[in-house]
């Protein structure tokens, strides 16, 4: 963990690998962004590293960069993990509570949860998350915090996400190769979710849809606790393809294209629209001079089309196809394209907004952005788990004591 009171976290995305650091400041109760810094990514294919030395590098230079901003070190990161490699489950755990006098520790809330750890796993796998949704005493169910209380039998019904060991394995040594230490990897729709979602949208019932370049994650959450999580491996560099193939086009005029003119409801595009293809790729001979904004937005549609019904096939696995009050966050990077709400609410029956990360102090305006949601919900895991552990709070005892007071304090301003 590094000096007094610094935080860095780094997303290892498909397209772009964002790193950002923060200080808690002494004397005052904020949390104050002091470097964001991305870098484009290479090594990466459907979330997963393909080019072990590619990657290296571009984290090396991703932290270089980061540092040379700030003019402090980064000692540790937290560190995000992507890919269809993930899988969840609800698994309860039981176990007798402890004390003669019955009353319920947090002894026991860490039994519990181990005990729900018990799961099969094949020897490839590990468990990365495990995350309790709520408890129950003696039958009562529906019990949120239930340290102080009065029970024999004490259940905990929680949410477990493994992942695949090589992958995580992979990824650990690329980080350490560029140095860094690493904190904890963290599935990277998690951390995604973390910024862009309310208490109260998480109690009603929600789902998060992260659209990267090449991944699509989704995170539900019931009841105020995270239900499931998955990744598809298609995102909005598929968009780009399928127009560079419907074009004849190179894939960098492909994606110029869908940034200044890419629409995901063809309906709304009016059949006169053009798209001056000549213009933007006069290289390309066989390039039309102009082209129809309407056959491009159908392109896109399809694709997008494609994602949100693998989106609405996994909700329906899990029971909750078009059941979600609070409705469809969209973020990520691919979550900008414009008129990919309505498609949404129409694919999947379900209000839908896009979701921008929470307002940080300090900020550069490049983290007001969906794209950015990954790694400022890395931070937010970071600083979190940090309040909790042992060391922190031993390390900070005393004259320091007043740290812990603070991420509380500023934990609690995120909630409406
Ligand atoms: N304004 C926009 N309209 C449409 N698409 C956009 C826009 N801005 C960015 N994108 C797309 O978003 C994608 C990048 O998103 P993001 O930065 O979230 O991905 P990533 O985290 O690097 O990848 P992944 O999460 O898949 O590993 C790119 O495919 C890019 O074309
Ligand atoms: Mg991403």
């Amino acid at each position: 963990m590094k000096g007094q009171n610094s935080f860095s976290a780094i997303d290892i995305g498909s397209s772009k690998i964002r790193v950002i650091s923060a200080k808690l400041e002494e004397g005052s109760d904020q949390l104050k962004i002091t470097g964001y810094t991305e870098v484009p990514s290479f090594g990466m294919r459907k979330g997963i590293i393909v080019d072990a030395t590619e990657i290296t590098n571009a984290i090396a230079k991703a932290i270089e960069e980061n540092e040379r901003t700030t003019g402090e070190p980064i000692e540790s990161v937290w560190a995000s993990v992507d890919g269809a490699h993930f899988e969840s489950e609800n698994s309860k755990g039981v176990i007798a509570v402890s004390r003669a006098d019955n009353e319920i520790s947090e002894e026991d809330l860490i039994r519990v949860e181990e005990a729900a750890q018990a799961i099969s796993l094949s020897n490839n796998r590990e468990i990365l998350h495990v995350t309790p949704r709520s408890y129950i005493i003696d039958g009562q169910e529906g019990i949120k915090d239930p340290v102080g209380m009065v029970g024999i039998r004490l259940e905990a019904e929680t949410n477990i996400i493994t992942a695949s060991s090589p992958i995580l394995k992979n990824l650990t040594k690329c980080l350490e190769q560029a140095n860094p230490e690493i904190e904890e990897l963290i599935a990277a729709p998690l951390a995604a979710s973390l910024t862009v979602l309310t208490q109260r949208q998480k109690e009603l019932g929600t789902i998060v849809i992260d659209i990267g370049s090449a991944t699509t994650g989704i995170v539900v959450y019931v009841e105020g606790e995270i239900f499931y999580l998955t990744v598809i491996p298609i995102g909005s560099s598929h968009i780009t393809n399928d127009i560079a193939i419907a074009l004849k086009t190179s894939v960098e005029i492909a994606e110029k294209i869908k940034l200044e003119y890419g629409f995901a409801s063809s309906n709304e595009i009016d059949k006169k629209e053009k798209i001056p293809l000549g213009q933007l790729d006069p290289k390309n001979s066989e390039a039309e001079e102009e082209i129809s904004r309407k056959e491009v937005a159908k392109v896109i549609e399809a694709r997008i089309r494609e994602i949100l019904g693998l989106v609405q096939k996994e909700l329906k696995k899990i029971g909750y196809a078009g059941q979600l009050p609070a409705g469809v966050i969209l973020t990520g990077g691919g979550s900008k394209l414009p008129g990919l709400v309505d498609i949404t609410k129409d694919e999947l029956g379900l209000p839908a907004q896009v979701g921008f990360p929470i307002e940080l102090k300090g900020v550069v305006d490049q983290l007001d952005d969906p794209s950015a949601a990954t790694v400022i919900g890395l931070l937010i895991y970071g600083i979190k788990s940090l309040g909790s552990r042992h060391e922190f709070r031993e390390k900070f005892k005393g004259g320091g004591e007043g740290i812990l007071a603070r991420i509380k304090d500023w934990f609690r301003s995120f909630l409406p």
